[in-house]
């Protein structure tokens, strides 16, 4: 049962190489999304490129995102970017967790402090969890509950259910093979029974969750309809702009009824 609108991210990770290669991608995808305004869009390019792609995405529903942020304010953190400054250039989602920064070094302590601060802004966090590997016993299942009740530590249930958490398994992020709609909807069940026994069982079920890791126009629409997340963190397919465009429409109350 889907709650909210879809949420839609797309990831442009070191993507694209210059500035205005940026411009014209926002432009595109503000033109080739227009007209789905049931699914919320989101596009988190690099900082660098974040004041550009904000000046582009005037008169349009897509927001603008930060594929991460630190979770100071301020101080003596050296090469990082707080919440405060990207709140400055219209961001309102930011990216935590990904499996990507996890692999430099980011704990699920500094995932919890970055989700606070954010929301302190009133920003979104999509917080990103997944499993390395699904081994045959289903142990990956218990990296999962150690990730959800990490991100869940000191957030109130009106916290929670103003964060978004993005399941992508990290054996599926860019390599083209996807966790299958049944996998995605036996993870969403999971990820709320674990939640359940954190919270209430009708603050639990109603946390936006979405799914990532190869999503592509040709696959988008079986997952957004059997896999019971409600949106999707969109990286590779996310640089072009009509194929980003045809997963978003797979997320519109017309197409997902189908
Ligand atoms: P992918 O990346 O769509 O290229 O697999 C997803 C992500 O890392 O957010």
């Amino acid at each position: 049962m889907k709650y909210t609108k879809a949420l839609v991210v797309g990831n442009w990770k070191l993507n694209p190489g210059t500035s205005i290669e940026a411009k014209s991608l926002a432009l595109a995808i503000k033109k080739h999304v227009a007209k789905y305004k049931e699914t919320q869009v989101v596009v988190a390019p690099p900082f660098l490129f974040i004041p550009d792609v904000a000046r582009n995405l005037t008169k349009t529903e897509v927001k603008l995102g930060a594929q991460d942020a630190h979770f100071e304010e301020r101080g003596a953190c050296t090469g990082e970017v707080s919440p405060v400054m990207l709140a400055t250039f219209g961001v309102t989602y930011v990216i935590v967790g990904h499996s990507e920064r996890r692999a430099l070094g980011e704990t699920n302590k500094q995932v919890n402090l970055k989700i606070q601060t954010i929301l302190k802004r009133k920003q979104t966090p999509i917080v990103c969890i997944g499993e390395k590997v699904r081994d045959s016993q289903g142990l990956f299942f218990n990296e999962i509950e150690e990730q959800v009740r990490s991100l869940a530590e000191k957030l109130t249930p009106v916290m929670l259910s103003r964060i978004v958490i993005a399941y992508e398994p990290i054996w599926a992020i860019g390599t083209g093979a996807t966790a299958t709609a049944e996998d995605v909807k036996e993870m969403q069940l999971f990820i709320v029974s674990v939640l359940t026994k954190i919270y209430e069982r009708k603050v639990a079920a109603k946390v936006h969750l979405i799914y990532g890791g190869s999503v592509k126009s040709s696959n988008a629409l079986e997952l957004y309809q059997e896999g019971g997340m409600n949106g999707f963190l969109v990286g590779g397919a996310s640089l072009q702009a009509k194929e980003f465009a045809a997963i978003v429409a797979m997320t519109l109350p017309k197409e997902a009824k189908k």
